[in-house]
């Protein structure tokens, strides 16, 4: 069905000539009067599954130039219905929805995508999200989410890519370019949102909505990188964050939204508040009402308004009062307009469902195994308990809250995930090795957070009568996710007195953890002998796990984030500035140490905690395979560099193992001197690389000195020459290293 009303389609047809985009939005734009302007700058919520009266009005009265959360494919075309042919001006509606880790079909949560360190598979994930969510109608995702997130009490680290600038832009662009696909007109690709802009993952205490205050040079160098890339690789839109930053809230923060974003970066993508985040503005203390809400976020540069109508009820005025220019209005819904362009909305503006592959099908379940597989992190694997093997056993016991839970499994942010798809790690080792195996179940807890033990004691039994255990805890759903953050990040609940006993019966014991951040394991790292971080995996986690537990796969996630041993250590990440006191091996005390009544001066003057070891956990990039790799001849043709040359690393790894697996190599560099002070390691580059048994490889690393470029005291983004140090290795711990030194020719 073509859109008959389409102003677009009158003036080609009036002129006879392919006209520009640009010149289609400014000719509509000529036609529309302020209120029908205004009108395409509000987002309003729709009536999940029908149309409530008063929205179907706003529309036809042009009122709307968006609506997020319908995904009812008949409703959807409804609305666009009334948009094309019960309006003025016949402008097709956005489309919005939260499409955040799949759509019908659940991927892993972002942090355990960006835990497969697989661009390409993450691609891949957000390219079947996108087809999924475009034959229900919508037309635009808020995702990905790309808030660098050191602090696993927030609970949104779970929809981050975790804690690294680098990381984040590089897989956060990969998810841009699986929504968007190679051109947004093209069926099944939906415009993308980087968002929250900016630092709204540096909340203080981790609390969700929290103030920020981040210094500009470490928001320019760290929590905008991300953002930057995103903008450059052509993301068609930006969330503001809910946040107050340094002191003017991010939704109306004209230096943020005004003087970085569109005049440094020369953004020309859609830029859409958070939900209420417009109105918020007076709630944080920054205006005080509604309308002075409204003339300050539209004037930093906030396009379109989420969800509350400052806008619809102010703007108008504003306008009149000379507070707010026409121009900058028309600028607004010049870029909303654009992007509907872009997406073909005026030449079809209706979904056909038949058009697109079936909901959750094979090839995408295929997919969601796949990630889920790649993204299980194996953290402790002691005697190589795994893989297990069930042709040298009889039966198995699996015990715990998330074994044979559907719903949890799926995590935070799934409005349109369906469980009955899910496959739990119960059904999926029961497919699996059920016809060699007696698998035996119980759930030894209710839930995570269950305190009564009276399900101990048959979990105990069938423990004793199994060849091995594999228990399987971690954290419920609504535990992480947005405003669901915790200020103790342990297993809650009962879990470690379960995974206490299960141990004290001397069987092989498997822990899987699926939660939706890091949790503080310490006190079960010398209980379990395997443990597999598996994060909440999603529709197809129970196969995946089940796969690496009997060796059909080897594990190969690799941490995107720093797991701290105590919440007190938080914020911990391996990019951290060296201080004047650095803590060393050497340095460092333990509280045992420290004699009675000790002199000051006999104390390690160091940076640390006296009461928990200065090292985390585990460290970024960590992650185990079945397979041992071992590093070697780290080498550079050329350790003099000249600015505007290539650095080029090269390494060796070779599998020194008994089985094939896949390993993730990781460059670090450090620049030893800088204008303002450096980290200690910062990624640079990362390879996955699959090794038979005896394989070695040879890996190469080119960076353009411009990629070791960072934001000194001036604000300017420069590669100061000077000494440098590069380490490659299969985490953030890498020993191996190399000296060289960049310098200026000139
Ligand atoms: C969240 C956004 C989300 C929006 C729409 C807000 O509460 O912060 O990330 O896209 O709701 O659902």
């Amino acid at each position: 069905m073509l859109c008959s009303n389409s102003v677009a389609i009158q003036n080609d047809r009036e002129f006879g000539i392919p006209q520009s985009t640009e010149e289609k939005v400014s000719e509509l734009i000529q036609r529309m009067n302020l209120d029908e302007k205004i009108g395409q700058m509000s987002q309003l919520q729709a009536g999940c599954g029908h149309i409530p009266d008063h929205l179907a009005d706003d529309i036809r009265h042009g009122r709307v130039g968006s609506v997020l959360n319908e995904v009812n494919v008949d409703v959807v075309n409804e609305l666009q219905r009334i948009s094309i042919e019960e309006t003025r001006l016949g402008i097709p509606l956005l489309i919005g929805r939260d499409v955040i880790h799949g759509f019908k079909t659940v991927f892993p949560i972002p942090l355990g995508l960006a835990a497969s360190w697989d661009p390409q598979l993450i691609k891949q994930t957000c390219r079947i999200s996108a087809q999924e969510a475009a034959s229900c109608g919508v037309n635009w995702t808020f995702a990905p989410m790309i808030d660098i997130s050191r602090d696993p009490r927030w609970g949104r680290v779970a929809e981050s890519l975790g804690e690294d600038p680098y990381l984040c832009a590089t897989l956060g662009a990969a998810m841009v370019d699986g929504f968007q696909g190679d051109k947004l007109s093209e069926k099944g690709a939906i415009a993308a949102c980087a968002k929250h802009f900016a630092a709204y993952g540096a909340a203080e205490a981790g609390k969700d909505y929290n103030t920020v205050n981040v210094p500009e040079n470490e928001l320019r160098n760290v929590y905008l990188r991300p953002f930057k890339k995103l903008a450059d690789s052509g993301v068609a839109s930006f969330m503001t964050a809910f946040c107050d930053l340094n002191g003017v809230p991010a939704t109306g923060n004209s230096w943020l939204l005004d003087d970085v974003l569109r005049k440094e970066w020369d953004y020309r993508g859609l830029l859409v508040s958070d939900w209420d985040s417009v109105i918020e503005l007076s709630v944080h203390g920054f205006t005080h009402n509604d309308k002075e809400s409204a003339c300050e976020a539209v004037n930093a540069g906030v396009d379109m308004e989420m969800a509350s109508r400052s806008y619809k009820h102010h703007l108008q005025q504003l306008v009149d009062e000379g507070r707010v220019d026409l121009p900058q209005i028309d600028r607004m819904v010049a870029r909303i307009l654009t992007l509907k362009f872009d997406l073909g909305l005026f030449d079809n503006p209706y979904t056909s469902a038949a058009d697109y592959p079936a909901l959750v099908n094979v090839d995408h379940l295929e997919v969601a195994q796949q990630s889920a597989a790649k993204s299980c992190v194996l953290l402790k694997n002691d005697n190589q308990v795994l893989p297990l093997n069930a042709d040298q056993m009889s039966s198995i016991a699996v015990i715990g809250p998330l074994a044979d839970d559907d719903y949890e499994q799926l995590g935070t942010w799934v409005f349109d995930g369906d469980p009955h798809h899910s496959v739990t790690c119960k059904a999926a080792i029961e497919r699996l090795v059920g016809d060699k195996l007696d698998v035996r179940y119980c759930k030894g807890l209710q839930t995570t957070r269950s305190e009564s033990c009276e399900q101990f004691s048959e979990a105990l039994e069938l423990a004793a009568q199994c060849d091995a255990t594999v228990v399987v805890v971690g954290e419920e759903s609504f535990m992480s996710g947005e405003a669901h953050s915790r200020a103790s990040i342990d297993l809650p609940g009962q879990q470690v007195a379960l995974i206490d006993a299960l141990a004290k019966e001397g069987k092989p014991l498997i822990v899987v953890v699926m939660a939706g951040r890091p949790l503080t394991i310490e006190n079960i790292l010398d209980k379990a002998d395997s443990i597999l971080y598996a994060w909440h995996p999603g529709t197809m986690g129970g196969p995946a796990i089940a796969d690496l537990l009997f060796g059909f796969q080897a594990p190969s996630g690799k941490l995107p984030v720093t797991f701290p041993r105590a919440v007190g250590q938080i914020p911990i990440y391996y990019a951290h500035k060296n201080t004047g006191r650095p803590v060393s091996d050497v340095n460092c005390l333990s509280m045992a140490d420290i004699p009675e009544r000790p002199e000051q001066t006999s104390l390690g003057m160091a940076s640390f905690h006296l009461d928990v070891n200065y090292r985390p956990l585990f460290p970024f990039g960590y992650g185990l395979s079945y397979t041992c790799f071992e590093y070697s001849g780290i080498r550079m043709a050329r350790q003099q560099v000249a600015l505007g040359g290539q650095v080029e690393i090269v390494a060796d790894i070779k599998n020194t193992g008994h089985c094939a697996g896949e390993e993730v190599v990781q460059l670090y560099i450090r620049d030893l001197v800088g204008s303002v002070t450096r980290p200690v390691k910062e990624l640079k580059g990362f390879q996955r690389v699959l090794l038979q048994p005896g394989e070695q490889k040879t890996i190469t690393f080119t960076l353009h000195t411009d990629e070791l470029a960072f934001y000194g005291r001036d604000m300017q983004l420069n590669t100061e020459p000077g000494s440098f140090q590069a380490w490659v290795g299969g985490d953030s711990d890498a020993r191996l290293m190399i000296d060289f030194d960049i310098y200026d020719d000139e």
